[in-house]
């Protein structure tokens, strides 16, 4: 079935999964939203956050996606059930995923997390570890700066690398032994994590384990696309797309082609209050 993918992200962070997707799934088309207007979505209220899920998973809906991936870390800790109730295709956020494979890697059961503020506050990650083994110690550390270094390119660089040490310090103290880079954007600078972290220490990538996963939905509902060659990529940003073709390079690990900018104001109007009758039901 050659209908798009839909992923989205609050900005530029969600082609770390992408990248991901492209490498195991070359024949499926993509369409990539970015809020990169109303990013950071990691230091807004669960309210606000969930208000932007619904419309960012409006947006993708018209290009009649057969599936929908919450590249974003922060919307998949707060509104993962909000959009599985709210829209009639499949949804992943990246949590679930990332979660399995660290319970398989943790031998001490003893995991880290770093991620956004909101995110480590939701405690979304402790959620779901203990609910497919309780006795596993969990400690999250938010990691709010690391999103700005990275954000402004600083991807091998002494202040991004001290930054890494600072957030990572009270974690190394628990004796962890397996790291969830629980952030979009960490991927990105994932050698400095682990120059930092050790080498006996395990980072787990959610863009590497979120593709797996796709992979499987896909196949079990027998959606996979059929493309003779390589699918598309289309990319739609809220705000400056000449900055996300630039840094988004950076992320993807190649040219991002023509990011378009969209009004979205203007399709929240025209869509109208209708988006948000999820949010009655009180997910
Ligand atoms: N995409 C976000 C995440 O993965 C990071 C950037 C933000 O705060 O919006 O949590």
């Amino acid at each position: 079935m050659n209908k798009p993918i839909g992923i989205f992200d609050s900005g530029i962070g969600g082609l770390t999964v992408v990248k991901e997707l492209v490498k195991l799934l070359p024949k499926e088309n993509l369409v990539y939203f970015g809020d990169t207007a109303r990013i950071p979505y990691g230091t807004r209220s669960v309210k606000l956050i969930k208000q932007y899920a619904l419309e960012d998973a409006a947006f993708l809906e018209q290009f009649n996606i057969k599936i929908l991936i919450i590249a974003c870390n922060t919307v998949s800790a707060v509104a993962v059930d909000l959009l599985k109730s709210a829209l009639i295709i499949p949804v992943t956020g990246v949590i679930e995923p990332v979660v399995s494979a660290a319970l398989n890697i943790s031998k001490k059961k003893r995991i880290g997390v770093i991620g956004t503020t909101a995110t480590i506050n939701s405690q979304a990650y402790n959620k779901q570890i203990h609910s497919q083994e309780s006795d596993v110690l969990v400690y999250g550390q938010p990691c709010p700066l690391l999103i700005s270094l990275v954000e402004e390119g600083w991807v091998d660089d002494e202040i991004t690398r001290l930054t890494i040490r600072k957030y990572l310090e009270p974690l190394l103290q628990k004796e962890i032994d397996t790291i969830i880079l629980g952030c979009t954007h960490f991927p990105v600078i994932k050698e400095l994590i682990q120059d930092e972290a050790g080498p006996e220490i395990t980072l787990i990538d959610s863009g590497q384990e979120t593709a797996k996963v796709v992979k499987k939905m896909l196949d079990n509902m027998e959606i996979e696309a059929n493309n003779k060659s390589d699918g598309s990529f289309k990319c739609f940003v809220s705000d400056i797309p000449d900055k996300f073709d630039e840094v988004g390079t950076r992320f993807l690990g190649k040219p991002v082609i023509n990011a378009e900018r969209v009004d979205f104001d203007n399709f929240l109007i025209e869509k109208g209050e209708k988006i948000y009758t999820p949010l009655n039901l009180n997910v």
